[in-house]
């Protein structure tokens, strides 16, 4: 058994709390103050070394702008991962969250692995979730919960390799 050599990962939530910008950063390790908020959907893939084998993580970035939400079922279909991402300063942005889970457990793969993201960490007093509440969250749907800034590089390498390696061996 081993890990499938490509891995298709889809990172959802809702406009600006930075998807693009934790894919920029896990990538090229870089990051736009002024990033664009994304049209329809956009792909980036990045090869990595998962217990001594080479995956590729081909990257599904999606629209967060409700006028692009019936798109997404295009792109998690097949999926075998999914960081589904919040703005620890948005509550609102929390909520947008926990529709998308179950959008994901009623329409999604059925063995998706799901990961629970509380980005900008880095504007911890503007906070408006406990991350004790996420990290609630996140383990009443089975899944890990990680807080991390794609401006400040927190965490966003492990958030992408940690899940990458729960997805089952083929
Ligand atoms: P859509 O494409 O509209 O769905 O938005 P998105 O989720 O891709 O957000 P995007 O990455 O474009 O980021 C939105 C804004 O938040 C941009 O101005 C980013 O620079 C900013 N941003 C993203 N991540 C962080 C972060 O970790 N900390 C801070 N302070 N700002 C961030
Ligand atoms: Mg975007």
């Amino acid at each position: 058994a081993a890990r499938p050599r490509e891995i298709k990962l889809v990172i959802i939530g809702d406009s600006g709390v930075g998807k693009s910008s934790l894919v920029l950063r896990f990538v090229t390790q870089s990051f736009k103050p002024f990033s664009e908020s994304t049209i329809g959907a956009s792909f980036m893939s990045k090869v990595i070394e998962l217990d001594g084998q080479t995956v590729k993580v081909q990257i599904w970035d999606t629209a967060g702008q409700e006028k692009y939400k019936s798109l997404a079922p295009m792109y998690y279909r097949g999926a075998a991962a999914a960081i589904v991402v919040y703005d620890i300063t948005r509550r609102e942005s929390f909520g947008t969250l926990q529709r998308w889970v179950s959008e994901l457990q009623e329409k999604g793969p059925r063995d998706l692995r799901i990961m629970v993201a509380g980005n900008k960490k880095d504007l911890e007093g503007d906070r408006q979730v406990a991350a004790e509440e996420a990290e609630a969250y996140a383990e009443s749907i089975g899944a890990r919960y990680m807080e991390t800034s794609a401006k400040d590089d927190m965490a966003v390498q492990d958030l992408f390799l940690s899940l990458c390696q729960q997805v089952p061996l083929v």
